[in-house]
């Protein structure tokens, strides 16, 4: 080795011991003194992203210390051996967000909770802070976005006076941790998580590197602590959640807000839960006075028409343990030379699916149109059982003939045109019948052994049965 390659080496490894920032790769989690765009290790495109580096020692982890004295404290157990006390919750007072929840705040939870600008996140978590506070317990709001006053008035604005709740206008994460240190609440609501940035790493707050570092070292403030951490996070466009996806892999539970800003019901949806089950939903309805729960969600997605009209049909959703009817409306017009399909709440390469079974399997053909399928009330849907609905009012729209009143369908269709059966049809049947519908298309495998009153049932096993179904009840 050179004089020359000898002192290049020296400079750039006392650079790397003064410089705290240091590039991981998000693949293999190997690291580099600079960003680079090919990872070194992996030969990843685009996967470095700034961390901190402990100055301690180049072999030292930063996180060892931390688990090393976990190490030492616990040791192994057989699993029969160890308690299994059941998790306690804690209601929040709000009985729609417990629900999503799998039954209220558990000690050392880390919940993430997204939505579109607006929604109501900081709304229903202020309610929900104030509850708990009410009930007895120490909260900590920290908000990054507003300045207190401004939380001031929307907790007078929600009618919360007297309110105990503290706040606390911060974006620094070492010393929201020191106030979490310091106040032990027992449940603490950060908004947002965008907004904090650690004094380690030189990005800007809401960067990949400093949201994963922020995220990381909240929940392990929670599991070491106890605290409850709700972490509020933006969306994107598209809307997913800001920022990486690691961050729903470290958070206990993920919820999301669904709904049109313009109508005022607002679904809350677990996406993720280890605490309780996922795609439970809960429903509010935004008024004045903050978001209040809706009990009987069932009918809060159909349009109430006088009269039955063309292109709409309902459907029976289950979400989570819930069954609700959601109206499908489907609007077939007359396309250009490259006709368009566009969904709203629903899957829109499903609906291209869909309209190809259509053609091949009940001949019905939409190939020069326009299709508009829209669930209604901004609540979105993602199981198969929507299918059949679908289709009857695609059908519906293009004939210009509306289904019979009281009319309903679920079932899921496969590439063969057979519909196959939807999970828990009985009690979706049941709910209808409550709701006063008379008519229900189904899957065979779905049609009750004693009859449902008030319901008359059609059970099919194939798309062109239905639609024959459809064409005899006029
Ligand atoms: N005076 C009012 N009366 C009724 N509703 C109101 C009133 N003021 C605000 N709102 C509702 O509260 C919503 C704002 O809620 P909130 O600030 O909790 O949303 P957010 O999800 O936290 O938004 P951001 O992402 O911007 O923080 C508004 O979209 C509006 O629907
Ligand atoms: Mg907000």
């Amino acid at each position: 080795m050179t004089k020359l390659q000898k002192l290049v080496i020296c400079t750039v490894i006392s650079r790397m011991a003064k410089d705290k920032t240091i590039y991981t790769c998000t693949e293999c989690g190997g690291t580099s003194p600079k960003w680079l765009g090919k990872c070194p290790h992996c030969n990843a495109w685009n996967t470095l992203i700034e961390s901190a580096a402990e100055s301690g020692g180049p072999a030292k982890n930063r996180y060892s210390s931390q688990f090393q004295s976990l190490a030492k404290a616990s040791e192994v157990t057989t699993l029969s051996d160890i308690e299994a006390a059941d998790m306690e919750r804690t209601p929040t007072g709000h009985e729609e967000l417990d629900r999503v929840l799998g039954g209220g705040i558990v000690e050392g939870g880390v919940v993430l909770i997204g939505g579109d600008p607006g929604i109501g996140k900081s709304t229903l978590l202020l309610q929900a802070l104030d509850s708990l506070q009410r009930a007895g317990l120490n909260t900590l709001y920290v908000t990054g976005e507003e300045s207190g006053a401004q939380v001031a008035l929307r907790s007078r604005r929600l009618g919360l006076d007297g309110s105990q709740v503290k706040v606390l206008a911060e974006i620094q994460l070492e010393k929201i941790l020191a106030t979490l240190e310091a106040t032990q609440p027992a449940i603490a609501v950060i908004d947002s998580i965008q907004t904090v940035y650690s004094d380690q790493l030189t990005s800007a707050p809401g960067s990949v590197a400093q949201v994963r570092e922020c995220a990381a070292h909240l929940t392990r403030a929670a599991k070491s602590t106890g605290v409850c951490i709700v972490l509020v996070g933006h969306v994107t466009k598209e809307g997913a959640l800001a920022g990486p996806r690691v961050l729903e892999h470290m958070v206990d539970t993920v919820l999301y807000f669904e709904g049109d800003t313009h109508s005022s019901f607002r679904l809350v949806r677990a996406i993720k839960n280890r605490f309780g089950a996922v795609n439970e939903i809960g429903v509010f309805a935004m008024t004045e006075k903050g978001l209040k729960g809706v009990a009987n969600p069932s009918a809060i997605f159909l349009s109430q028409h006088s009269e039955p009209v063309p292109g709409s049909c309902v459907l029976v959703t289950l979400e989570g343990t819930r069954p609700m009817l959601v109206e499908i409306q489907a609007l077939v017009d007359n396309g250009g030379p490259s006709p368009r399909r566009l969904s709203v709440g629903l899957d829109r390469d499903r609906l291209a699916m869909l309209l190809a079974v259509l053609h091949r399997h009940a001949g019905v053909a939409c190939m020069d149109q326009d299709v508009f399928v829209n669930a209604v009330g901004g609540v979105r849907i993602s199981e198969p059982a929507a299918d059949l609905a679908v289709m009857l009012a695609i059908t519906s729209s293009l004939r210009g003939k509306p289904l019979p009143k009281g009319f309903l369908a679920f079932g899921e269709v496969g590439l063969a045109g057979e519909v196959r059966p939807a999970p828990r049809g009985q009690e979706r049947l049941k709910e209808a019948a409550k709701l006063g519908f008379s008519v229900a298309v189904v899957p065979k495998a779905n049609a009750p052994k004693k009859p449902i009153e008030g319901l008359t049932i059609h059970a099919v096993e194939r798309v062109e049965e239905a639609m024959n179904v459809v064409r005899s009840l006029g």
